[in-house]
């Protein structure tokens, strides 16, 4: 019999960002099981302090047109300010390897800022998934009551993985936080991350590239 460690492996490492989806849906029941087992994520003082919006369908169709015609007018709005200062020049390069390799698998060369920038605004339509949850962190949304809605999407991610649900987080989406509330009636809340979600398209390339890691050493210290 297999220990749990060799499944919890084969899950954990198993999971990995997926940018390309075919159109079938979640079953339903599969969906509630999903977000139920996110849900036991843990949280400080158990406050669970986020909110969950998750669209389909028509929803789901009308949302992507408003975020490409938004992104298109340029109207972005963030709930979580964002810059490129705040890596530091390791992550800067771990981000730059990522970026060749992703962009190599979609044959988009390394200067062709118009390919990019059409890649960018297609993958405001969830990369093809027919399902994109919205997390919204509640409270005053500083750092801490973030990290915890941090843990919920991993455990999110990892929910789905086990149910063979296939995933992309989407910080990009999150620069549309306006554009998101306004699509789904949402008041309050302020927009962490979009993930994106369904059954992959194995055959697309972009499907095949496998983001490396740090090595243990260069990321852990072990203090005895
Ligand atoms: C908070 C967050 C935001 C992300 N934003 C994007 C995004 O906007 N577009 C995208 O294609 N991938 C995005 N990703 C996926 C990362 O690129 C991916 O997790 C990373 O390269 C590691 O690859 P892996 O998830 O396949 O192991 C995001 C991941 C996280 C956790």
């Amino acid at each position: 019999m297999k220990s749990v460690a060799t499944y919890a492996e084969k899950l954990i490492r198993g999971r990995h960002a997926t940018r390309a989806f075919r159109p079938e849906p979640v079953p339903e029941d599969t969906l509630r099981r999903i977000f139920s087992l996110a849900g036991t994520a843990p949280s400080n003082s158990n406050a669970q302090p986020w909110q969950v919006e998750v669209a389909s369908g028509a929803v789901r169709q009308r949302l992507a047109g408003a975020l490409v015609r938004a992104h298109a007018e340029r109207r972005t709005s963030v709930d979580f300010p964002y810059s490129e200062g705040m890596y530091t020049q390791v992550h800067q390069t771990r981000r730059a390897a990522f970026g060749a390799e992703l962009y190599g698998a979609l044959g988009i060369g390394p200067d062709d800022h118009t390919a990019r920038a059409a890649y960018d605004s297609e993958s405001l339509r969830f990369y093809g998934a027919p399902h994109v949850a919205f997390l919204f962190v509640h409270g005053d949304g500083e750092t801490r009551l973030a990290a915890d809605v941090g843990a919920y999407m991993q455990t999110l991610l990892l929910a789905m993985a086990a149910y063979g649900v296939d995933s992309c987080p989407q910080g990009l989406l999150s620069f549309y936080a306006d554009t998101v509330r306004g699509e789904l009636g949402v008041e309050g809340g302020k927009l962490l991350v979009g993930i994106s979600f369904g059954y992959a398209d194995e055959a697309a390339p972009v499907n095949r590239v496998k983001a490396g890691r740090a090595p243990l050493e260069s990321t852990t210290t072990f203090h005895h």
